[in-house]
């Protein structure tokens, strides 16, 4: 099948998917695979320990695919924030082509990316946050699902609704549909409801190139779509993870505190020890983001057999439609 919507005119590429811009795992060898294999491959600039480390990754990057990626900047609350500046710095000295702008207050992250010509992808969880951003000029829109792992809002509309939103709402910018995605049936109902294409992080994970280790890929081929917990709900900040001992310690925490204060929770949630999962293995060891949609992940492939399979189920939906369209006008329909 040849895709041609508003993404793959917009951004260069081949297959209208996206990869989410994952910390801790978006470095060069994921992002140049799926970049390879047709899609938008993202590095994740805060998984850079500072600015210049984020130059040699982009360069890696580009020693490994000669096609477009782009870079994903979030911006999160935090007791003492990554130095900005110095990423969005090396991000125009390199002529970072795309960005992928996510979390709190990103105005003027935006207005410099668009100044300097730069196409922005804003990752929104509620239609009021996706205006906002088409106000600040972003150039397409990656509308989270509740389903979706990480940052979920504090609104809980899961993806069908949000996407009928955006559709009705947004008007002529184009949007993604992330969270819970995996495969070609989400990709063209994705297209069906209106999307450009599709973003998917949880999938991607398990991927062969996916830089972590097999114990975490190998957990979310095995789990299912119940094994997700939401924290920091009480905070504002609920974030869906891979259900653990340590998400039930967060969730009790959480319940059970008479003041509420983050640093109570803080030593539990704490995002070093998630990376400390991905790099060591130990799936308990601390929380870490995943989304629904591993129920309906069942295996390790590499990026290039995740995308031929994306597209032939892709080209299986839409021939099981014609079909199934054509004989109901003829009156025997199969659906
Ligand atoms: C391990 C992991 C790390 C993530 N880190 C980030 C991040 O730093 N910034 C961001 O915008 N989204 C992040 N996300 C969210 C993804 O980009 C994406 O929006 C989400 O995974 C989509 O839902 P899905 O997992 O159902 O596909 C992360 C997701 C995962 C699984």
């Amino acid at each position: 099948m040849v895709f041609d919507t508003a993404l793959t005119r917009l951004l260069g590429i081949r297959v209208p998917v996206v990869q989410g811009g994952l910390q801790w795992v978006a470095y060069a060898e994921l992002a140049a695979a799926v970049s390879n294999a047709g899609g938008l491959g993202i590095i994740n600039a805060l998984t850079q320990p500072d600015a210049e480390h984020l130059r040699a990754e982009i360069r890696k990057t580009r020693s490994l695919t000669d096609e477009p990626f782009g870079v994903n900047v979030t911006l999160l609350p935090a007791l003492n924030p990554p130095d900005y500046p110095a990423f969005m710095k090396v991000i125009l000295e390199e002529k970072i082509k795309i960005v992928e702008t996510a979390g709190n207050s990103p105005g003027p992250i935006i207005k410099q990316l668009k100044a300097a010509g730069i196409i922005v992808i804003h990752k929104a969880t509620t239609i009021r946050h996706a205006k906002a951003a088409i106000k600040l000029g972003v150039d397409v829109l990656s509308i989270d699902g509740f389903e979706c792992a990480g940052h979920v809002g504090e609104s809980d509309i899961a993806s069908l609704i949000l996407l009928g939103r955006a559709r009705q709402e947004l008007g002529d910018t184009p949007f993604i549909a992330s969270g819970g995605f995996a495969d070609g049936y989400g990709l063209m109902s994705a297209l069906s409801l209106g999307a450009a294409g599709m973003n998917m992080g949880t999938r991607f994970l398990a991927t062969v190139e996916a830089p972590i280790h097999i114990n975490v890929k190998k957990a979310i081929v095995e789990a299912d779509e119940h094994q997700t917990t939401l924290i920091l709900r009480r905070w504002k900040n609920t974030s869906r993870m891979f259900t653990n001992k340590m998400t039930a310690e967060a969730v009790k925490i959480e319940k059970e505190s008479e003041k509420g204060e983050f640093a109570e929770i803080a030593p539990t949630v704490s995002g070093a020890k998630g990376r400390q999962v991905l790099e060591g293995g130990d799936i308990q060891h601390g929380v870490w983001y995943a989304g629904q949609v591993m129920g309906m992940i069942h295996d390790i492939p590499t990026c290039a057999e995740l995308f031929a399979r994306i597209e032939r189920e892709a080209d299986g939906v839409l021939e099981n439609l014609t079909k199934s369209i054509r004989s109901t006008r003829e009156g025997k329909s199969r659906l």
